[in-house]
C-alpha cells in the first residue's frame, strides 16, 4: 500500500533546503509526497527559533496536529530544526502527539532515525549537535525545477548577542569542495541551472578545514580537476569556490548568502566582479548603525568600516544590488543609536532591507542585559525604519525604468496566468505580461524592458 509524507518548513533557506533532503530521505524510503497533512503517514515540521513569532506560528501547528493525528492513528510526527533542538524532551512532554524530534544534526541521518522507529516504535528525542557528518548524501526533493539551494557549510562561531543560531545549530562545518561541486553537477544535470550557495556565515567556509589540518577536503578534486590552484583554496577557501563553481558548465547564475560584514573580504567582491555566472547581488547584514550597539551585538565591526565596505562592493561591481537584515530594539537602543542607524541606511543605500523587531531568545547574552526596549517603541522604530528604506528602494528601482534587464523567469502569478514573474540577476522581482505560454517555460533567461520601477518590484514587457 502507497505510504504518504508531507513536510511542513518554518524560517530561512537553510532550513528549506534541509527539509528538501527530509522530503528526499522519505522517497528513498519509498514515501509518496502529499499536499494533504490528513492523508500523511508521516508528517516532518521543520522548525525555527529565530524570534519568538516563528515559535508562536509553529507551537499553534504542533497543537493542530492533535486532531489531525486522531484520525489517523498511525501517523507518525516528527519535529525537526531549530526549535526541536533547542526545546528537546520539553517539547515531547508538552505535545505528546510527537513522535520523534531531530535537532538540527540529524539532517543526514534521518532515514535511519525513521527506519529505526518503523522497527520500534519507540518515542526518539535526537539532539546531540556533535554526531554527525557535513557531507550530503541521497537526494533532495526540490520543487522549482530551476532554483536550487546548496548548503556549503552548517553552524556558526559567531555569537551575536542575540542570535540563538549558534546554540541551536552548533560550530561551523564545512562539506567539502568535492561534496558540493557533486551536488551542484547533479542539479545541473536535473535542470537546475540557478545555484544558491547556503551558509550562516560563507565567508567562513573552509576554515575549519584549514584550522584542523584536514586541506584535503578542500583541495583534493577541484585542483585535480584543473578548476582552482592549490594556493588559491589555501588562502581564501570561499572567493575560490565561488570560482570553482563558476566554472561548472551548465550553471546560469549563482547566488550566496549570508555574508558577514567583518569577514567578507576584497578577494569575494573581486571573484564576483571577475566571475560571469556569479551575480551581483550581496545580502550583508549590518544588524545596527550605532556602533555601541554594534558592539553590544559583538558583530565585531564599526558604521564606517560597514560603509568602506559598501564602497568596495560598489568600486568592482557598481551594478551590485546590496540588501541587508536591520534589528531595531535592542537592548539599550536609545533614540541616538536608532538615529545613527537611519543615517547608515540613507548612507549605504540598499536595495531592500529585511527588517526585525528584536525578540528577546533566552539563553543568548542580550536577553539578559538590562534596559529591554518597551514593545511600542520597537514598533514605531520599526515602522520609521521601514518608511526610510521603502523610499530608497522606490528611488533605486524608479532609476531601472527604460533598461533591458536578464530575467529568469519563475511562472506565471498567482492572480492572473497571462502575467508572468521573474528575478533579475541582482534579485529583484518583475512581473510582464505573457500571453502565450508556449513561448516561455520556467528557468528560461529572457530580456525585459523595465517600465516601472516600484517599492517592491519592477514591471516591464518582454523584449526577447
Ligand atoms: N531578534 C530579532 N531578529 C533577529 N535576527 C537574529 N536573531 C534575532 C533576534 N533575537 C535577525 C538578524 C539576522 C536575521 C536572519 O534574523 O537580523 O540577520
Ligand atoms: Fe546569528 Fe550572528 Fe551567526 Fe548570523 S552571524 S547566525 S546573526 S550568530
Amino acid at each position: 500500500m502507497a505510504k504518504f509524507y508531507h513536510v511542513l518548513n518554518y524560517g530561512c533557506q537553510m532550513n528549506e533546503s534541509d527539509a528538501e533532503h527530509y522530503a528526499g530521505q522519505l522517497k528513498e524510503l519509498d514515501y509518496t509526497y502529499t499536499g494533504d497533512v490528513r492523508q500523511a503517514d508521516v508528517v516532518v515540521v521543520n522548525t525555527c527559533c529565530i524570534r519568538e513569532s516563528a515559535e508562536l506560528k509553529i507551537l499553534g501547528k504542533i497543537g493542530e496536529l492533535k486532531h489531525v493525528k486522531a484520525q489517523h492513528p498511525g501517523q507518525i510526527i516528527c519535529v525537526t530544526g531549530c526549535m526541536a533542538q533547542k526545546d528537546g524532551e520539553a517539547l515531547l512532554k508538552k505535545y505528546p502527539q510527537i513522535d520523534l524530534l531531530l535537532g538540527t544534526s540529524y539532517v543526514n541521518s534521518f532515514k535511519d532515525v525513521i527506519r529505526d522507529y518503523l522497527e520500534g516504535h519507540r518515542k526518539g528525542v535526537y539532539t546531540s549537535l556533535e554526531v554527525q557528518s557535513s557531507e550530503f548524501e541521497g537526494q533532495r526533493v526540490r520543487e522549482s525545477g530551476f532554483s536550487a539551494w546548496v548548503p556549503i557549510m552548517y553552524g556558526c562561531n559567531n555569537f551575536c548577542t542575540y542570535c540563538i543560531v549558534p546554540y541551536v545549530r552548533g560550530r561551523e562545518r564545512s562539506r567539502s569542495i568535492a561534496n558540493i561541486l557533486e551536488e551542484v553537477r547533479a542539479a545541473v544535470a536535473e535542470g537546475y541551472t540557478e545555484i544558491t550557495l547556503l551558509g550562516q556565515n560563507v565567508d567562513s567556509y573552509g576554515k575549519d578545514f584549514l584550522r584542523n589540518h584536514e586541506e584535503e577536503k578542500l583541495t583534493s578534486v577541484t585542483a585535480a580537476a584543473g578548476l582552482i590552484s592549490d594556493e588559491a583554496l589555501r588562502k581564501e577557501p570561499f572567493a575560490a569556490l565561488l570560482r570553482a563553481v563558476d566554472q561548472v558548465p551548465g550553471v546560469e547564475r549563482i547566488h550566496f548568502m549570508s555574508s558577514h560584514p567583518r569577514d567578507m573580504t576584497e578577494e569575494v567582491i573581486k571573484a564576483v566582479a571577475e566571475g560571469t555566472h556569479l551575480c551581483e547581488h550581496f545580502h550583508v547584514a549590518l544588524q545596527s548603525g550605532s556602533d555601541r550597539i554594534l558592539k553590544a551585538m559583538n558583530r565585531g565591526y564599526t558604521g564606517e568600516r560597514f560603509l568602506e565596505l559598501i564602497q568596495m562592493i560598489r568600486k568592482y561591481v557598481p551594478k551590485a544590488s546590496i540588501t541587508t537584515d536591520i534589528i531595531v530594539g535592542f537592548p539599550g537602543e536609545t533614540e541616538e543609536d536608532f538615529a545613527a542607524t537611519c543615517k547608515l541606511v540613507e548612507e549605504a543605500k540598499f536595495d531592500s532591507a529585511f527588517t526585525f523587531i528584536y525578540s528577546k531568545r533566552s539563553g543568548t547574552p542580550a536577553a539578559r542585559m538590562d534596559d529591554q526596549v518597551p514593545e511600542d517603541v520597537k514598533h514605531a522604530r520599526l515602522e520609521a525604519l521601514m518608511q526610510v528604506q521603502n523610499n530608497r528602494s522606490l528611488c533605486i528601482n524608479r532609476r531601472l525604468e527604460g533598461e533591458t534587464l536578464e530575467v529568469m523567469a519563475e511562472g506565471p502569478t498567482e492572480k492572473d496566468p497571462d502575467t508572468w514573474s521573474g528575478r533579475t540577476r541582482t534579485g529583484k522581482l518583475v512581473l510582464w505580461p505573457q500571453q502565450e505560454a508556449a513561448e516561455i517555460r520556467p528557468g528560461q533567461l529572457v530580456q525585459i524592458k523595465i517600465e516601472s520601477g516600484q517599492t517592491w518590484l519592477l514591471k516591464g514587457r518582454r523584449v526577447r
